[in-house]
């Protein structure tokens, strides 16, 4: 049989550690999967950075030219931000490959008209990794708790603050180190903004709450406040009260059947499990009708976490692929209000 051809757009903290994966190991995915999987181009925006580990035959910075080959089976997305990645999925999916993104912005901007173009092509689109990085928690909202009722959503979604607040906490560094490090270490997003200023977080819980919740939620409909505010003073007078700040993630049902889903710095009580959760790491607290309480934990951003999380949806999508099929996860939504920001 032939082997199914993959396409990878974006090439940079993920995208390097995901290509890196389907050329080591080749034989496992193989072994997982039932086909081998070919790396047929890697579409990059500046092809004068060096891309060590890629074979430079297959990179390419005619992104469009690489999704219009009309021979795909699987394009990874991961350049991020909302066009052109919006375009070249769209376009992917019209030409019948299916999807593995991490594009959260993409997502929180139109999960509803992706999923619909995806639905009516009948291929996947899968994006475990555009929330918390390496942790399950969009197949557990979107497959496993399908058949419960959700009542809220709740927890640390962005590494890169949680990373910044922790080493003001414990190592007592200024704001403005503690954002270098992240950067360094690759949990940050290129424009750091998006991180502090909670947009990041913010487009997460829009994902998290449109799953639970079964409607359509965008990032613009998220109360949003992000850390930049947070002084050393903020952290002095939470810790006297026997509290840690952290930058919380909400969404939640009111009473009327409306949903509520915002972004703050919260004071977390010592005694909650939220608020020993250190560095790079997120959380997530799931409240269900039937289920009860869950809590998913695991690191939330840099490249090789963030990678599994794309290499799990990228061996799901060729195994259906190789049947000739497709999940069929994304219909049957109702149609919820959002309630007004600033509401809660
Ligand atoms: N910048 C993001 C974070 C990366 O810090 O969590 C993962 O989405």
């Amino acid at each position: 049989t032939k082997p199914l051809k993959v396409a990878l757009l974006g090439a940079g903290v993920v995208g390097s550690q995901v290509a890196r994966i389907l050329v080591q190991e080749s034989d496992t995915l193989e072994s997982r999967i039932g086909r081998r999987l070919e790396l047929v181009g890697v579409g990059v925006r500046n092809l004068d950075t060096p891309r060590p580990g890629i074979d430079p035959a297959l990179i390419t910075d005619d992104l469009e030219g690489l999704v219009n080959r009309g021979d795909l089976d699987v394009v990874i997305e991961l350049i991020g931000g909302i066009e052109p990645a919006r375009g070249l999925v769209l376009k992917a999916i019209e030409n019948g490959a299916s999807i593995v993104t991490a594009n959260k912005a993409m997502l929180a901007d139109d999960l509803g008209s992706l999923s619909r173009a995806a639905v009516d092509k009948g291929v996947d689109l899968y994006y475990e990794a555009a929330v918390a990085g390496a942790i399950p928690i969009i197949r557990p909202l979107r497959e496993s708790l399908v058949g419960d009722e959700i009542a809220e959503v709740m927890g640390i979604v962005n590494g890169t603050t949680n990373f910044i607040l922790d080493k003001m906490v414990t190592d007592e560094v200024s704001f403005e180190e503690a954002l270098r490090e992240a950067q360094e270490l690759g949990y940050a997003e290129a424009d750091p903004t998006a991180d502090i200023e909670g947009h990041d977080a913010a487009a997460k819980a829009a994902i998290l709450a449109g799953l639970a919740f079964h409607t359509e939620v965008r990032s613009a409909e998220v109360f949003c406040e992000g850390i930049t505010d947070v002084t050393p003073a903020d952290i002095a007078a939470a810790e006297q009260m026997g509290c840690t700040i952290k930058l919380l993630a909400i969404a939640k049902l009111t009473d009327d059947d409306r949903i509520i889903v915002k972004v703050h710095p919260a004071m977390v009580a010592n005694k909650h499990p939220l608020a020993s959760v250190s560095g790079a790491y997120n959380a997530i607290f799931v409240n269900s009708r039937e289920a009860g309480e869950l809590m998913f934990l695991g690191q939330g951003a840099g490249g090789n976490p963030t990678a599994s999380a794309v290499m799990g949806d990228v061996v799901t999508v060729a195994r259906n692929r190789a049947r000739g099929t497709a999940s069929h996860l994304s219909s049957g939504y109702t149609r919820r209000a959002v309630a007004p920001i600033g509401e809660s």
